[in-house]
């Protein structure tokens, strides 16, 4: 969908759907919204009363004009109740109005701009996340349907309606709108894409593109130099697999930013989680397609990054492999050497994500970072502790986890602090290593959390999220259709956005 300018006097609006919000609280539009109704003397009669409509969260109402008006049809979407309005029930709306005009089969919608005025928010801001709401909710994943396809020309484009030109703030929105949902879009298809297309070489492809777009550096971590390297962990849960895996190092350092400590990002990518000699349960299993979603968040931001050239240097670091039972593949008992020199006892091949993610938070601490954040699917646990739609963060500086659960609530990516008392490390104490992979079941996003510390030194202000539940949305929601979501690619752009690196937590 298009998203384009409109810039006409009021009375020479024209489009087949304008589209508005309205509060449950005694439905009313809102107040600038009605500024266009008073020139419009038949629409004010018809909508001000909001007929059969009582502002409930996303509700909506089509109303039609009489035959041959300029403006065919008005919707209208409900934002539930004025004082638990927040930027997320903005996005959800916006989602619902634009997924309403794709089953209308409406061509061209339109979203004046005083639609968002009365929003108890900045109308730019308003427009940047009415836009991503729009985009995000209208993603579809098509690409190997070869019949019963959907049509993709509904909407074609959304003008956003105004009589002056746009400043220079909503300028900004709407291209940053534009380029967060693209963000999103890549995270979201590498995701959803299955593991026979989507392999640890399809990622190192795609990282590949983006680095020739941009201007990365890249460097292709295969499995002999990782053996070369020391990574006993991720050179172990890669054993078992017939696909080539890599260690992706991405790399944006802008010009100016060569002599700082980056900001390294760190991202599973499991491209398929069996579970290897521990293998899983066939039920359900085809879902463990999605165990690379946070190196797919990783190579969404990178766009973004690419996209916005922002003025920071910025690492992300991905492993990738499948985890697969094989003749070769690694086995419960097996003691491993990881490239920090320490010992690991596998009690679970299935708690293999931990095992790679140690590897490549020891390789990150080769290249002096500022600090680490790491995003990984990484639990069942996590989604018995916080369900499906929340995801865990945790880390070694309460202000670092504090910042990102904050940003992540601002951006609709959300997050919940996890304990790292260190006793919970008791729980891996090994018989034969200097800790094994997996601990009993209690507290198990906790305790993955604390395998990870083991390799980050505290002088390294490091986090971790894990995004099993909030990667994959089973319900269909307005913003986040069924299906891949994206989830971590706007909290990792946020933080680095807004990254200061010189005062490190
Ligand atoms: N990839 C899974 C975690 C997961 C579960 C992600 C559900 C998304 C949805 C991970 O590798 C795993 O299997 N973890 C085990 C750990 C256990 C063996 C300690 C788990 O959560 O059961
Ligand atoms: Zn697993
Ligand atoms: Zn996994």
């Amino acid at each position: 969908m298009l998203i384009e300018w409109k810039i006409l006097p009021l009375s020479e609006w024209q489009t087949d759907a304008i589209l508005f919000f309205a509060f449950e609280d005694s439905p009313q539009v809102l107040p600038g919204f009605k500024k266009w109704l008073q020139s419009q003397p038949w629409w004010e009669a018809e909508l001000t009363p909001l007929k059969d409509f009582g502002g409930k969260y996303q509700q909506t109402a089509v109303y039609y004009s009489p035959k041959n008006h300029a403006i065919a049809r008005a919707i209208c979407v409900g934002l539930g109740q004025a004082d638990k309005f927040d930027t997320e029930k903005l996005r959800d709306a916006s989602a619902t109005l634009l997924r309403k005009c794709r089953e209308l089969q409406i061509t061209r919608p339109a979203l004046p701009l005083l639609a968002l005025e009365g929003l108890s928010m900045d109308v730019a801001a308003a427009l940047r996340e009415a836009l991503i709401g729009a985009m995000t909710g209208l993603y579809r994943y098509q690409a190997l349907k070869t019949r019963d396809e959907e049509p993709d020309t509904f909407p074609e484009a959304l003008s956003i309606l105004d009589e002056k030109k746009p400043n220079d703030a909503l300028e900004e929105a709407l291209n940053d709108a534009g380029r967060t949902a693209g963000g999103i879009y890549l995270a979201r298809d590498l995701v959803v894409a299955p593991a026979n297309i989507a392999t640890p070489q399809f990622l190192s492809d795609t990282a590949r593109n983006l680095a020739d777009r941009h201007g990365f550096k890249i460097q292709l971590i295969d499995l002999d130099t990782a053996r070369q390297m020391n990574m006993g962990l991720f050179t172990a849960v890669a054993q078992g697999s017939l696909e080539p895996a890599y260690m992706i190092v991405l790399e944006h350092s802008p010009a100016g930013t060569e002599g700082d400590k980056p900001l390294v990002f760190v991202g599973k990518g499991i491209t398929f989680d069996t579970g290897g000699i521990s293998i899983k349960p066939s039920s359900k299993m085809e879902m463990m397609k999605h165990d690379m979603a946070g190196a797919a968040a990783i190579l969404g931001a990178f766009k973004i990054f690419g996209e916005i050239n922002l003025p920071k240097r910025i690492l992300g670091i991905l492993p990738c492999t499948e985890n697969m039972p094989d003749g070769k593949a690694y086995k419960p008992g097996d003691v491993l050497r990881s490239m920090s020199g320490l010992t690991v006892e596998v009690i679970s091949t299935d708690a293999e994500g931990r095992l790679i993610l140690g590897d490549a938070l020891s390789y990150a601490l080769t290249r002096d970072p500022s600090a680490i954040v790491d995003i990984a699917t990484l639990t069942g646990a996590c989604i018995i502790a916080l369900g499906d739609r929340v995801g865990a963060v945790m880390g070694n500086r309460e202000e670092l986890v504090r910042t990102i659960q904050e940003i992540g609530s601002r951006v609709g990516d959300r997050l919940w602090p996890l304990p790292q008392w260190d006793f919970y490390f008791d729980d891996l104490k090994s018989d034969v290593a200097d800790f094994k992979n997996v601990g009993d079941r209690k507290g198990g996003a906790i305790v993955a959390g604390i395998f990870l510390k083991q390799f980050v030194p505290d002088s390294v202000p490091w986090a971790h999220l894990d995004i099993a539940g909030p990667a994959w949305s089973e319900k269909d929601l307005a913003s986040t259709p069924k299906g891949a979501t994206g989830f971590g690619v706007r909290v990792l752009v946020e933080l680095a956005r807004q990254w200061n690196q010189s005062e490190p937590y």
